[in-house]
């Protein structure tokens, strides 16, 4: 089968490889597509495309962009999903967790555990969310920002104003989150796919900083997961929609769990790297699957 992967890296960038080695491996050819090179048509015939021919021959298609990915690209996802074309994963999903307040949203609504968080837009609105997500030092988040660069922790009244200065779009707005202390806490990640965990693994933040993401420590260990951490990582990639999600949860020191993120296109160096698991294959295996399961070509 043919596999197309949307992206605008190459095959340098570590999924890209080992989504096309595994997919070899597997007699199946995995093909970039670079979403700049296509471009949907619109006409009497309906929906179609021009710029690359080839995608006409994919049994399946993996949007791989993360969470900053653009209007432009989440067009051109939703024209492929309109045509029928199988997506892992599908166009609804990346759309909500592209965005970490809808992710909360869709979370929340089944009573998967969040932390607190207060959505603003306003300046005004930002100082009152400060009390009400548990004070300084509160956690700001962008709505779309990817290995640890669109959050950061605002100690007091003077960094407020300096982040509101220049770092706020209001048109976009912000998520304000209580902070859930560093001292007895453990950050994982779970990887689903297809509703099953593929691996997990802990990361610690370096001394100093409040965010574990391996883009930012390099260091990972791999982590047994228990039957809830479990439970509620196949919640959280159920309910928003994702074939292959990576979750971020929190275990703080009680004990209590609370899912950080949800991301839709996953890196898995780290993980591979801490476990040894094949987590490419599994990925492969259920694009296929999904394929399979839809049992149509790609019309152009
Ligand atoms: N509310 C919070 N309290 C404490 N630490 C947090 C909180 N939210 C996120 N973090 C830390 O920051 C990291 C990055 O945040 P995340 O929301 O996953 O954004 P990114 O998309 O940048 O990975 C998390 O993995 C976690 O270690
Ligand atoms: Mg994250």
């Amino acid at each position: 089968m043919n596999i197309g992967i949307i992206t605008v890296r190459d095959l340098d960038y570590h999924p890209n490889g080992r989504l096309s080695q595994s997919a070899a491996e597997k007699g199946h050819r995995a093909v970039l597509i670079h979403p700049y090179e296509v471009w949907p048509k619109i006409g009497e015939e309906g929906l179609g495309y021009e710029g690359r021919p080839d995608l006409r021959s994919m049994d399946v298609i993996m949007p791989r962009q993360g969470a900053t990915i653009g209007e432009s690209s989440l067009t051109l996802l939703h024209h492929l999903s309109r045509m029928g074309i199988p997506l892992v994963n599908d166009f609804d999903a990346v759309r909500i967790t592209r965005s970490q307040i809808m992710t909360l949203q869709a979370l929340a609504i089944e009573k998967i555990p969040v932390p607190d968080t207060l959505f603003v837009n306003s300046r005004k609105g930002f100082f009152k969310a400060i009390p009400l997500t548990g004070g300084y030092p509160v956690v700001v988040k962008q709505v779309s920002g990817r290995q640890g660069a669109g959050i950061q922790l605002v100690e007091n009244r003077n960094q407020a104003n300096a982040m509101l200065a220049k770092d706020i779009d209001l048109r976009t707005g912000i998520l304000l989150q209580r902070f859930i202390p560093t001292v007895g806490r453990q950050d994982l990640r779970i990887f689903v796919v297809g509703g099953r965990a593929a691996g997990a693994m802990e990361i610690q933040p370096e001394n100093g900083d409040f965010r574990a993401n391996f883009h930012l420590t390099r260091k990972s260990r791999p982590r047994k997961v228990t039957p809830m951490l479990e439970k509620i990582a196949l919640d959280a990639a159920r309910v928003t929609g994702l074939d292959i999600a990576g979750i971020d949860l929190i275990v703080d020191r009680h004990d209590d769990i609370y899912v950080i993120e949800v991301n839709y296109s996953p890196g898995f160096k780290g993980l591979e790297k801490a476990t040894g698991l094949d987590i490419a294959g599994c990925m492969i295996d259920c694009a296929i699957a999904k394929a399979k399961c839809t049992g149509r070509k790609v019309e152009g």
